[in-house]
């Protein structure tokens, strides 16, 4: 039997660090208010002209292949989750390999799966290798979430909860168990519960030239938060008990669960639910705030650095988040 076990992982934030007090300065909010509901103390937001989300990822990957002992010619295929391209097309996969250096020898695929994006794009890659197809798979979550946002009162719901940064892993091909299983679910009744609008394309033509916009606000993040939360803690339990049940598992097995990184109180909400010790869930919301697809790879990523993650280690993986769309994974390390 042919699995995908992950090999080196790499991680790479902004170097600017926006805290609570300071959004407190440009909207009415603050950072008792913040940490209470969210849990998150600062996040990072790019440098215009430094950061790009394909350069993240470049930057995420280096470390990654370093950490796997590989370099970037031995990358078989590119799979990149991100819902903040760097541009409207083409997707960020091309120009993250571009940064690699590679030539078009490999082929770069883009996942729009927002938050759940790195599951599903884990997914596909073991996919991938379970047939044969490719050896070596590049899994990339990065995003660049800081310049959708109103940076205002009117839009501190969502301001207050998103950063930038990049994370990525190296799924190599193994005849020993590694990815057990993938599960994904989406629910496009709620798509709009969480979302940008523009560009979008399905609009008069006179509304989508640049000259003619005069409403702007189509651009920014759209959250209502409460159904958000309220769908999310549903189905974050479901889709962890699905992974267990369908590979004969129990909570007690689990060594670490790394969830998405939207809240820390669905994450503080699922732990009590699986019973498990604090030391069995991994957060770094409190640093990063919710960084999209990028938010699993960079918490696997830190994580793995400070050693929590030792071999046969049964890690889960679970998101939630716009579409609605959730997934989970379970890997024996
Ligand atoms: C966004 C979220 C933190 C808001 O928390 P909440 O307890 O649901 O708060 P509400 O939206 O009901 O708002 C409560 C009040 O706080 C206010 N408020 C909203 N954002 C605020 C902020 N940043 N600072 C201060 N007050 C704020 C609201 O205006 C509202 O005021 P009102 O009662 O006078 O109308 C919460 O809904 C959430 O985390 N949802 C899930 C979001 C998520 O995970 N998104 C990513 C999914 S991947």
């Amino acid at each position: 039997m042919r699995y995908s076990r992950i090999i080196g992982l790499g991680h790479h934030v902004p170097d600017r660090v926006i805290t609570n007090d300071y959004l407190s300065t440009v909207m009415d909010t603050n950072d008792a208010w913040i940490v209470e509901r969210t849990g998150i103390r600062e996040r990072r937001w790019m440098d215009p002209g430094q950061d790009t989300v394909a350069n993240m990822a470049a930057k995420a990957t280096r470390m990654a292949l370093e950490r796997a002992k590989l370099k970037e010619t031995d990358i078989d295929f590119i799979v990149f989750a991100t819902i903040t391209p760097d541009y409207f097309f083409p997707g960020s996969g091309v120009l993250l390999q571009r940064e690699l250096g590679l030539d078009g020898s490999i082929a770069a695929l883009d996942i729009r799966n927002a938050c759940s994006g790195f599951i599903y794009a884990v997914s596909v890659a073991d996919q991938f290798i379970k047939t044969g197809m490719y050896k070596n798979v590049l899994v990339v979550g990065a995003e660049i979430q800081s310049t959708a946002l109103d940076i205002s009162t009117r839009g501190r719901n969502t301001a207050v909860i998103f950063g930038d940064g990049a994370g990525a892993v190296i799924l190599q091909a193994s005849d020993k168990p590694g990815v057990l299983s993938t599960h994904l679910h989406s629910d496009g009744r709620f798509a709009e519960e969480l979302y940008v609008k523009d560009p979008g394309s399905s609009r008069p033509h006179a509304e989508r030239q640049p000259e003619q916009i005069t409403d702007t606000s189509t651009f920014k993040v759209v959250m209502n938060g409460n159904q958000v939360f309220k769908h999310a803690v549903v189905r974050f339990m479901e889709v962890i008990q699905e992974a267990l049940e369908a590979n004969k598992l129990r909570k007690e097995d689990i060594n670490l669960l790394v969830p998405h990184q939207a809240n820390l109180r669905i994450s503080q909400y699922i732990q009590e639910k699986l019973e498990l010790n604090d030391a069995q869930v991994y957060n770094n919301i409190m640093r990063y705030g919710n960084t999209t697809a990028a938010s699993i790879p960079i918490a696997l990523s830190e994580a793995w650095a400070e050693g929590k993650i030792k071999e046969n280690d049964l890690i889960c993986l679970a998101a939630f988040g716009s579409g609605f769309t959730w997934a989970s994974a379970l890997i024996r390390w």
